[in-house]
């Protein structure tokens, strides 16, 4: 008989004299207190941020009706200082805050807390002198280069609102952000290297910048020296900036509840939403689950592979590491460059002890072969972690065992762009994990699982997962558009927060994710809406209706295929898919790219005209057709061609 794959993972002895969190009953006992006393908690947890003041007349205020909330209000305080300053003065001026592992194997540059700040200082200075203010939005579209830290770093030292625009996406998608927010300046780069390549950066910007924005100054940092075109009176470089600032540059006084930073994120409409976050609670929540998630212990070199265009990077390269003084590890490049046994040549140099990945990431490693990890020594490694989709449990095992030398706990970490800091994720010394299950929630956090009607499902039964209530780093609103956050978070069951994504929960109470119930595809465990991939084909002369929907892909997790109907005079051909495909790669980007492409005659559609993606989902995915619903469809009949040409 096959044997039966372990179950339950428990933590070491060995490992649980790292644990913060080392027992159940330690765990259940603040989680209780947590929920009962959500003010007593998180008011003696603001200790670990230094303050101003702690002016706040109460921790936590709640207009449920208009959906706004607040936690601290009152309280003073700056990001910045948090992540810095008071390391410096605590004796950590001489560690390591960020570790930079360039493209290239050989140039790699660290920064001690003391450096970081000195070049936070001149920069936030830079900007001032640009006449940025508290409270104006500074767009970055840079690489993944020390700048791009710095330059947050000195936005919040200011008071700026920073707003980053993955340096991978389209010149469309950066002119919709920039100008959605209104930013009068922009920080970026000449061009990046991934994978031994130049990456076109600043040529983008000036495309976008063809187009009427509000930008004023572009601040341009000079990484690859590729002949670039720079515009008079409105483009400076970085470096001739910094020449002539001053080190010194005192913090902004920040109120608690003052924006830190927008980020764009899709969601089930056409549009990206700028998800709003503030400073104390995101900060605090970045800290403590940063430093639960993966048991930092001082002296830790941490690494996380994600771009801080993602809030995987704001939350768990910068700030979360940072407030916490650890040591952070930034990496430029791409895991199969110089060779696929990159990342773990970086692990064994650095003798990196947390190592915090996405299952596209792991995926893509188990298929490449165990050979290029078993010739790396990565036993300095202690605990790893897993993000932004579900892992499953075969590929858990392979990270558990392989990567991590059977040693290592994995924190499957739970969160949202919105939510910004993990919400469910299992805490490695507290108690055994479940390959697969991203196991309890964090402190504040009330997990239900409802049906779609919004009755309770039973145990074990799938469900949408909702929350109960505020917790301090959860987004505030959406920039420029309250009645969308209302609606889209708090409105769809109303007195929850809405995720948008399907779990069930076992006899034990622990959470497994199942992953989105709205038009969210999920690309390598990038989030794209539907919506936008429809819009961007929907913009093409020959396309007059466009569905979008996921299918299942063994790297990626999901990819997108798409059904297009075209307009009058235009006829299939393999030259107009291909432009099909450039052309929502240029609208959308990269990360959007269509796997494939079904010129179809009809969609199949309800009497109101409304598209029937259910169904579109099980066509695409490879149904024959015949166990389909169509009741609801005005011609049922359109079926069949579309089974016919499924690609
Ligand atoms: C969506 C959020 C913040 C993480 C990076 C992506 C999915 C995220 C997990 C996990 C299962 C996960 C969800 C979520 N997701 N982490 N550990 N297990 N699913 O941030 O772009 O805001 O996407 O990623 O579907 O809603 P994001």
């Amino acid at each position: 008989m096959a044997k039966q794959p372990k179950t339950e993972y428990p933590p070491s002895a060995e490992y649980l004299k790292r644990a913060h969190i080392d027992s159940y009953e330690k765990y259940k006992k603040a989680y209780d207190r947590s929920i009962k006393d959500p003010e007593g908690f998180w008011g003696e947890l603001a200790d670990e941020l230094d303050w101003y003041s702690k002016g706040w007349d109460k921790v936590f205020h709640w207009d449920k009706k208009e959906c706004r909330f607040t936690w601290f209000k009152g309280g003073k305080l700056n990001v910045s200082y948090n992540c810095l300053d008071r390391h410096v003065k605590n004796g950590l001026k001489n560690t390591a805050a960020l570790i930079f592992e360039a493209d290239e194997p050989d140039q790699s540059r660290t920064y001690t807390y003391a450096q970081l700040l000195y070049e936070v200082q001149r920069f936030a200075n830079v900007l001032k002198s640009k006449g940025v203010k508290r409270g104006d939005r500074v767009a970055v579209y840079l690489p993944m280069i020390p700048e791009l830290a710095i330059c947050l770093l000195a936005c919040a030292r200011i008071g700026a609102i920073h707003s980053v625009v993955f340096s991978g996406f389209s010149t469309d998608s950066l002119y919709n952000r920039v100008v959605d927010c209104g930013a009068r300046v922009l920080v970026t780069s000449d061009g990046g290297f991934r994978g031994g390549r130049h990456i076109d950066i600043k040529g983008k910007v000036n495309e976008m910048l063809e187009r009427e924005t509000d930008v004023e100054t572009v601040i341009v940092v000079k990484r690859t020296g590729t002949d670039i075109v720079m515009e008079e009176d409105r483009d400076v470089w970085w470096d001739d900036e910094m020449a002539k600032a001053s080190p010194v540059c005192p913090c902004e006084e920040m109120d608690a509840e003052d924006t830190l930073f927008l980020l764009y994120t899709s969601g089930s409409t056409g549009k990206p939403k700028g998800v709003v976050h503030t400073q104390a609670g995101y900060l605090l929540g970045a800290m403590l689950t940063f430093r639960h998630a993966f048991d930092y212990r001082p002296g830790d070199i941490y690494w996380c592979t994600a771009d801080i265009g993602w809030i995987t990077g704001h939350s768990y390269i910068l700030y979360g590491p940072l407030a916490e003084g650890a040591t952070t590890l930034m990496f430029e490049g791409v895991p199969n460059y110089p060779d696929n046994g990159r990342m773990w040549e970086i692990v064994e140099k650095w003798k990196v002890d947390v190592f915090y990945t996405a299952p596209t990431a792991i995926r893509m490693m188990r298929k490449t072969g165990d050979e290029w990890i078993l010739k790396h020594d990565l036993t300095s490694l202690k605990v790893l972690g897993s993000v932004g989709e579900p892992i499953d449990p075969d590929v858990w095992r392979w990270y558990y065992e392989v990567v991590g030398g059977g040693r290592c706990p994995i924190s499957d970490t739970y969160w949202q762009t919105e939510t910004g800091s993990h919400i469910i994720l299992p805490l490695p010394g507290a108690y055994p994990q479940k390959p697969g299950s991203a196991m309890k929630p964090f402190f504040g956090i009330e997990p239900t699982l409802i049906n779609e009607d919004g009755s309770p499902t039973k145990t074990g039964e799938q469900g949408r997962l909702v929350l109960k209530k505020p917790w301090p780093s959860c987004a505030r609103t959406v920039w420029n558009d309250h009645q969308m956050y209302r609606q889209t978070y708090w409105e769809v069951y109303p007195g929850y927060y809405f995720t948008g994504d399907g779990a069930r929960m076992d006899e034990d109470g622990d959470i497994w994710i199942t992953g989105r119930v709205d038009d969210v595809i999920s690309v390598a465990g990038h989030r794209i809406g539907a919506a936008e991939v429809e819009a961007a084909l929907i913009s093409h002369k020959s396309v007059a209706e466009a569905a979008v929907v996921p299918i299942p892909d063994e790297i990626k997790g999901e990819a997108i295929y798409t059904f297009v109907t075209l307009k009058q005079g235009f006829e299939e051909s393999e030259e107009l898919v291909k432009e099909l495909i450039t052309h929502v790669r240029k609208e959308v980007g990269p990360i959007a790219t269509p796997k494939t492409i079904q010129v179809v005659d009809e969609l199949p559609k309800t009497r109101s005209g409304k598209i029937v993606r259910r169904i579109l989902r099980k066509i695409a995915g490879g149904g024959d057709g015949k166990d389909l619903d169509t009741s609801a469809l005005v011609d049922p009949n359109v079926i069949g061609a579309l089974v016919k040409g499924r690609k």
